[in-house]
């Protein structure tokens, strides 16, 4: 699709959005009875709700279409196919295959990858299980009681995310934590309560070379050496990592390195071996159950029609509302505690991908890209920011996510957390006109001053769009095909917006200047060749670090 008809279409677009504006959702709520069953979709037990939008049949219709004049279909097939479609850094972007449960040959490059994948599914595997029974055990031969993951990004957020998830599928024995942040405060608080006798690493970083997670890494070996001793080193820590030679180098014994592959781009990397701490905290049994749950999501990406296709619905609304209706970020809201960390999970993968203004061919892109992402759990969010998601001056589209049944067996928790979910989604869509506050006040027995004075301040403008995600129950099949159906929006979005979501350079220039600071900072270089800001800044923390 040419840069032109990508705009045309927008404009074209903006024609429905126009008259859209006319009849609000709860209108069109009122006149179509069917409206749910025509705006659902289902993916085996998953269903997404997308009528709270502000959609009618031919806006559907002119979203689908934008999607085959852009290519999501023909695009779909080169990513399957093993094309080099991050084009930048030239390489295939194959993590389905990390997923895929068929027995057909994956192609990459000419090669076929599935038996280099189960051959390190077969080396998580054990790995995990003689760990979790203690045959795999610390140098003063305890049983392993605590996995300490060290890795930032795509090599933190994804396994500490299902981790939290998972908890109902976690040994009270067995503990993951995760340092990310070279922040010394955060491994500093995580080791404080650890005993470096029962204690494992796992250096998690695709490159090896990411200088938050080596200098965590080397914390942690010093923690384990000034303990146990030098010796002690290769029985506590293990690497994920493309880099083997850079594992090898740390220290780490060739067993207990797990490899993977520059096709997996790092926010796609937790069907890796980079799920290898997930899979020590739950079992391999329900490390393999996440990606069975991804693989399906995947063959219902690459094999149902857009009309139905989940991740092609969510990203189509989400171009919707970004690029036609101009708004700019996308909260996402599980009403599950557990997956509290899902909207940090979710920042990376969508705005580190779509994060570009760019297009392929190397252009500045004439539309807007990739929203703000961000969100907390429900209900906490209620008392929290949702006043502005319902009367602030933005408007934000928002997923709630909500299993049917939890884990435990608490009443009236769930009830009471299924209520508040569906009055929220409901609420933003209806709203409440001045009419209706004013007959509340009347009823309530407010003279007519005091009705005119607070009635403004009550109203609440509804028609303010939302997906409800509802599934049975948060088991690892389900958390895999939740992650998957996000990835496929994300890539179709990459797709309609023509950039590239598979590289991040725009993280580079941030590294760069941190390195050729860290001389200035520990002032052993003069801060020469800085602006003002940067030059003042320095003077202060040099004047205060004591
Ligand atoms: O700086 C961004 C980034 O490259 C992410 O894309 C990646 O997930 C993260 O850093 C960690 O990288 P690595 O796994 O190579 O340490």
């Amino acid at each position: 699709m040419a840069k032109s008809g990508r705009k045309a279409s927008f404009a074209s677009l903006d024609k429905h959005r126009k008259r859209l504006a006319e009849t609000p959702m709860r209108v069109q709520f009122a006149i179509d009875p069917n409206r749910f069953k025509r705006y659902s979709a289902a993916a085996g037990d998953l269903l997404l709700d997308y009528s709270k939008n502000r959609i009618d049949e031919d806006v559907m219709a002119a979203l689908f279409d934008l999607a085959r004049a852009a290519g999501v279909e023909e695009r779909r097939t080169q990513m399957c196919e093993g094309e080099h479609i991050n084009i930048t850094e030239d390489r295939a972007v194959m993590h389905m295959a990390l997923r895929y449960q068929g027995d057909k040959p994956v192609p990459v490059d000419g090669k076929d990858v599935m038996p280099d994948i189960r051959a390190v599914l077969a080396h998580i595997e054990s790995y995990t299980n003689d760990v979790r029974n203690g045959v795999i055990r610390s140098h003063t031969n305890e049983q392993i009681t605590d996995v300490v993951n060290i890795g930032i990004g795509g090599s933190d957020l994804g396994p500490a995310m299902l981790t939290l998830a998972l908890e109902p599928y976690t040994r009270a024995d067995l503990r993951a934590h995760y340092v990310s942040n070279v922040d010394g405060a955060h491994i500093h608080d995580t080791l404080k309560r650890l005993k470096p006798q029962t204690t494992m690493f796992i250096i998690a970083s695709k490159t090896f070379t990411t200088d938050e997670t080596m200098t965590n890494a080397a914390s942690a070996r010093k923690w384990i050496a000034d303990a146990l001793g030098d010796a002690a080193v290769s029985d506590h820590f293990a690497a994920v990592s493309t880099n083997i030679e850079a594992c090898k180098g740390f220290g780490i014994r060739e067993d207990r390195i797990f490899g993977f592959w520059d096709w997996v781009g790092g926010r796609y990397s937790i069907w890796s071996a980079i799920g290898l701490p997930v899979a020590l905290a739950v079992g391999y049994e329900n490390f393999a159950k996440i990606l069975k749950g991804a693989d399906a999501m995947d063959q219902h990406f690459l094999t149902t029609p857009l009309e139905q296709n989940l991740p092609v619905i969510l990203g189509l609304l989400g171009v919707w509302y970004r690029n036609v209706w101009g708004f700019s970020t996308q909260a996402v809201i599980p009403y599950d505690q557990r997956l509290s960390r899902l909207p940090a999970y979710l920042q990376q993968l969508d705005m580190e991908s779509n994060g570009k203004s760019v297009t392929l061919g190397g252009k500045a892109v004439g539309w807007s890209t990739g929203a703000i992402v961000w969100g907390e759990p429900g209900t906490n969010g209620q008392h929290a920011f949702f006043q502005l998601i319902h009367q602030g001056t933005d408007v934000i589209p928002t997923d709630f996510l909500i299993a049917a049944k939890p884990h435990e067996s608490l009443p009236p928790h769930h009830d009471k957390l299924v209520a508040n979910v569906l009055a929220q989604s409901e609420a933003l869509m209806l709203g409440k006109t001045e009419e209706e506050v004013v007959s509340e006040l009347k009823a309530r027995g407010l003279d007519k001053a005091k009705i005119k004075e607070l009635a403004p301040h009550k109203v609440f403008p509804g028609n303010r769009p939302s997906n409800t995600l509802f599934y049975p129950q948060l088991t690892p099949e389900m958390l895999g095909s939740l992650v998957a159906m996000y990835e496929h929006k994300v890539f179709v979005q990459g797709v309609i917006w023509n950039i590239n979501s598979y590289d991040q350079w725009g993280v580079e220039l941030g590294k760069q200047l941190a390195k050729a600071l860290l001389p200035k900072v520990k002032g052993e270089a003069s801060s020469d060749g800085h602006d003002s800001s940067t030059k003042g800044l320095l003077g202060y923390y040099l004047s205060h670090k004591g």
